[in-house]
């Protein structure tokens, strides 16, 4: 099997005339955490729907597993989906909520099988406690729980991380980075990019079902990192006396005449000193600071959509 785990190919979703999600086109590896970020309404949980199996595509493919699913849906029964309503009952605890989803799927030994689960998710004191009572991180946590029966390949979590306080994400997400040392392939979506920078493996940013940017997390990281940003005349006159007299080493050459310096030990008067003194003319030279919000809202807009 090939390491993609997941391909959608052209995958458009439409409701009437509007067009939720527009010839999306990405793969997902075996073991990534893929982040799915954009603005409400933006198409995510349309898009995760279809990938999920819980709704048709109206055009374009969906591989999972290397196999076309239009050819055989057996496949959807390897994900685990927390996609909006996780259907628990209110009225009963963690433990019997998921020895119900048990049963219906005809598992042996559930006792010691749930058990495990609550524990995996931190939910195994909660002991004869209603779910109704449960905070909002526990709901999302035995949400996970729940995706989690039937031992999936890829889980699908659908903005787990939304409304929960600092404390509910914080141990969110190093659920989400536990299970993914267990292997499991995990697409988890928000329209916050910040709340999924410590975790996610790759991101792909969708706006008005389009996917506008796919990138990795060292190249975001890279783009949001504080830089210097240089003007001179010949990059190729300036790396040397950089690199010699100031001693950096992290830096990318734009093209001729610009160079974004990642080192943060030099200070901006000292470069445009160093070059001076050693004949090369600086046009111009600034700090580059940008968050990761900043980085999303300058590619999405800052309003955001809105759900009509
Ligand atoms: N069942 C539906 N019928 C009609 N329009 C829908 C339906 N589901 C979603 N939409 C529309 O599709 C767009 C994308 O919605 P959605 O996938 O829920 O976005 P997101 O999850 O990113 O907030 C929105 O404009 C939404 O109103
Ligand atoms: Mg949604």
């Amino acid at each position: 099997m090939s390491s993609e785990i997941i391909e959608v190919k052209q995958l458009t979703k439409k409701f009437k005339a509007k067009v939720a999600v527009d010839n999306v086109d990405f793969k997902i590896r075996k073991g990534e955490i893929f982040g799915l970020i954009g603005p409400n309404g933006a198409g995510k949980s349309t898009l995760l729907k279809m990938i999920g199996g819980l709704i048709y595509p109206s055009s374009g493919k969906i591989h999972l597993f290397d196999h076309a699913v239009q050819e055989n849906h057996s496949y959807f029964e390897r994900m685990g989906l927390l996609i909006e309503n996780t259907g628990v009952y209110p009225n009963y605890s963690a433990y019997k909520n998921l020895d119900l989803i048990a049963i219906s799927y005809g598992l042996k030994d559930r006792q010691r099988y749930i058990n495990d689960l609550l524990k995996l998710v931190g939910l195994d004191r909660t002991h004869k406690k209603k779910v109704k009572n449960f905070s909002m991180g526990m709901k999302q946590r035995l949400g996970i729980a729940v995706a989690l029966i039937g031992s999936p390949d890829v889980l699908i979590l659908d903005e787990p991380i939304n409304g929960l306080d600092p404390q509910g994400i914080s141990e969110i997400r190093k659920l989400i980075l536990d299970l993914n040392k267990t292997g499991i392939t995990i697409i988890i979506s928000s329209h916050i990019l910040e709340e999924l920078s410590k975790v996610a493996t790759k991101y792909v940013i969708l706006h008005h079902g389009k996917v506008i940017e796919n990138i990795s997390k060292e190249e975001l990281l890279l783009q949001c990192e504080n830089r210097i940003e240089l003007e001179v005349d010949e990059a190729k006159m300036a790396i040397p006396i950089l690199e010699k007299n100031l001693g950096i080493q992290r830096y990318k050459v734009i093209n001729e005449r610009i160079i974004h310096i990642h080192d943060t030990h030099v200070e901006s008067q000292q470069i445009v000193k160093t070059l001076a003194e050693n004949g090369v003319f600086v046009h111009y030279i600034t700090k580059h600071k940008q968050s990761l919000e900043q980085y999303f809202l300058e590619r999405t807009g800052s309003g955001g959509d809105t759900h009509d």
